[in-house]
């Protein structure tokens, strides 16, 4: 049995070795910049050589007006330096050691004098001997001692994290009090708490992806069915989002609401004294009693407009999470003519 655990665990890293795109994160990036001013940015899952996180925050340290970037990779990873290499150079310190290691840059000049900060500046900064590029003395896993001491030091962590291990990855955000702009899978809204964050306003989604659909860099999954959207060198993930506990100016936006509401159109679950609301652009302009909504929901909340009261996603009741009053006796899922619906957030109207 050792073996197919093993063979699990290999699965599940290998999963987690998806590269996102620059053009991803500046699409969700540029709505920040403000907030960027003055800070010390950390991607604690991103090899300078690989990760595009790396390359917007050193492309743009000087306009963003960045105070440190701190990156560190972790060793482990099973196809690293095989992926993206930003650099043609194969004898990058990277490559001959494969070890974590971590980078510190706390300025980027134009270094070549050709009146630019490009990635030609960037390599001669990750090659000087400045010391700005050394080995950890751990793997570089995130919640290593010398990666939290880091983590302490840093004002906003930026990048894609394992999408396995994104529970523990929140958790210590939260437990450090660090403001975060980080992509996850839309299924870590139902996970208990990450919901309770949410609930509480506490973390939110950023702008995202179109249709919450990503293309991320991988040339190593050979056995994905190719679909019409097939990209050659990227796999398509959908439900990805940004989580965040930054600021965002389409959180302070009002949801208009066309319809109005009538019993017909909006019946009550078997369940909950809650109406289902099958499309968040459906919610009723005229109710202010609990409503069901999708997760998608999230992408239009504005809190100082709903509340957020809970979340029917699994078959236990859980008071503190479904935050109304169970009438049913078994499944805890909304359930509509006998019927258990998608996961539904409970929300109320403020105003
Ligand atoms: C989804 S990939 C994204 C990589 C990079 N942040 C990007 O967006 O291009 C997640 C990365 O986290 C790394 N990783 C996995 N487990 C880790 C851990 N415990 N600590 C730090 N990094 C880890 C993986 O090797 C992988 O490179």
């Amino acid at each position: 049995m050792a073996g197919n655990s093993s063979l699990r665990a290999a699965n599940k890293a290998k999963k987690d070795e998806f590269y996102t795109q620059l053009s991803d994160i500046e699409n969700e990036l540029n709505h920040y910049s403000e907030q960027l001013r003055g800070k010390v940015i950390f991607c604690n899952c991103d090899d300078p050589y690989e990760s595009n996180f790396f390359r917007y925050f050193a492309l743009n340290f000087n306009r963003l007006g960045l105070k440190k970037l701190i990156a560190t990779c972790y060793d482990p990873s099973p196809i690293a330096y095989k992926q993206l290499s930003m650099f043609d150079d194969g004898q990058s310190i990277a490559n001959k050691n494969r070890k974590a290691y971590k980078i510190e840059i706390t300025e980027v000049p134009d270094l070549n004098n050709d009146g630019a900060v490009d990635l030609a500046d960037v390599e001669t900064l990750l090659k000087s001997k400045n010391n700005t590029l050394t080995l950890l003395e751990g793997n570089g896993d995130f919640r290593s001692e010398e990666c939290v001491q880091l983590l302490k030091q840093a004002d906003i962590v930026v990048t894609n994290p394992p999408f396995s291990l994104f529970r523990e990855y929140v958790a210590q955000l939260v437990e450090y009090d660090k403001k975060f702009l980080i992509i996850g899978n839309q299924n870590a809204i139902t996970y208990k708490d990450v919901f309770r964050l949410i609930k509480e306003n506490k973390i939110w989604l950023g702008y995202g992806f179109r249709g919450n659909v990503g293309f991320f860099i991988n040339t190593h999954y050979t056995d994905y069915a190719k679909s019409s959207q097939h990209k050659e060198g990227m796999i398509r993930v959908s439900g990805v989002m940004w989580f965040t506990n930054l600021d965002t100016t389409k959180r302070h936006e009002e949801l208009i609401s066309y319809k109005r509401y009538t019993p017909e159109e909006y019946p009550k679950y078997d369940n909950y004294d809650a109406i289902e609301v099958s499309k968040t652009i459906e919610i009723p302009a005229d109710y202010d009693g609990v409503m069901g909504v999708p997760i998608t929901f999230l992408d239009k909340y504005n809190p100082e407009q709903f509340e957020i009261l809970g979340l029917a996603a699994s078959a236990g009741y859980n008071a503190e999470i479904v935050g109304i009053p169970f009438l049913g006796n078994r499944d805890a899922r909304a359930i509509l003519f006998s019927k258990n619906v998608y996961a539904r957030i409970f929300i109320r109207r403020k105003i």
